[in-house]
């Protein structure tokens, strides 16, 4: 696979990173997913502002790969050279505080951020968009920055695998009796005819397609309220999505084995996703 690193492109197995590196060493850094169409990246300039603002708010230098547009060079040549022209893709873009003796605190100026990206095919999943997919609810135990798109996802990882281990599809974090989001996605709910997702702040991150779907949902006449689900709600819910970059639209039929809704993926939801796969189109 060919990767991007510091300026250079190379394959995968060329690409060395030092061992010191503070992504490697305490996760610190931020990374960004874009969704690619026919080479097209979509909602190109959101996920940048996006990355932008995690590196301010961690106080990482911005290095030239952060300037807009440059992302946009860059997925370019990924995607050609890694035969992605056509069909369903994404970039993945990574940029750490850079490599430097394990300090706690910040590393000397003139440390030079690290970046890393690649691209990739988006898996098909078609099929569990159709059935609707399963999911666990577990506690969220991250921190109270969950606004900012960091490399630490470890809590986010021992979620998913907890349900993969239940055979499930993936986990709704709970914080406080209050459902926040998905492993790696956002959460969105019909309930009593008002389309309800958690309202932007330090408990979810702003993602793109959460914020997609919003629009989308006032376009549709469809009436939407930033408002937490209670864990209780969640349950009583006609209908239940998981949003994302990699995921699109995804109904939850089913939460700690008990259906939602009838069973089957709703009427909101394939509105909601025949609208968004039209914009992935433009
Ligand atoms: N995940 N919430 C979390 C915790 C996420 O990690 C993501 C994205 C989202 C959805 O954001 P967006 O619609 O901007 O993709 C919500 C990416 C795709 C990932 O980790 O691979």
């Amino acid at each position: 696979m060919l990767v991007y690193l510091d300026g250079s492109y190379l394959a995968h197995t060329e690409a060395r990173v030092s061992a010191f590196d503070r992504g490697f060493m305490f996760g610190d850094g931020v990374y960004e997913v874009w969704r690619v169409r026919d080479g097209r990246l979509c909602y190109g300039e959101m996920h940048e502002e996006r990355l932008r603002e995690g590196l301010d708010a961690l106080a990482i230098t911005k290095p030239a790969e952060a300037q807009a547009g440059a992302v946009t060079e860059i997925a370019a040549r990924l995607l050609e050279e890694s035969g992605l022209m056509q069909g369903d893709a994404s970039v993945y873009v990574q940029i750490t505080r850079g490599a430097a003796p394990r300090t706690h605190f910040f590393p000397p100026h003139g440390t030079w951020p690290t970046v890393f990206a690649y691209a990739n095919r988006i898996p098909d999943i078609s099929e569990a968009r159709a059935a609707g997919v399963s999911a666990i609810t577990v506690p969220d135990q991250r921190w109270h920055r969950c606004n900012i798109k960091t490399l630490q996802l470890l809590p986010n990882v021992l979620a998913k695998q907890a349900a993969r281990t239940a055979g499930a599809y993936d986990a709704i974090f709970v914080r406080d009796g209050v459902v926040t989001e998905g492993s790696h996605t956002n959460i969105f709910a019909v309930v009593r005819g008002e389309l309800r997702t958690h309202p932007l702040g330090p408990h979810v991150l702003p993602g793109v397609t959460r914020s997609v779907v919003c629009d989308l949902a006032s376009t549709l006449g469809i009436a939407m309220h930033d408002r937490a689900i209670s864990a209780e709600e969640l349950m009583d819910a006609d209908e239940l999505f998981f949003t994302g970059t990699t995921t699109d639209i995804l109904p939850i039929v089913r939460v700690d084995g008990r259906p939602i809704g009838c069973g089957h993926p709703g009427s909101c939801t394939r509105r909601l996703y025949d609208a968004y796969a039209h914009t992935l189109s433009r």
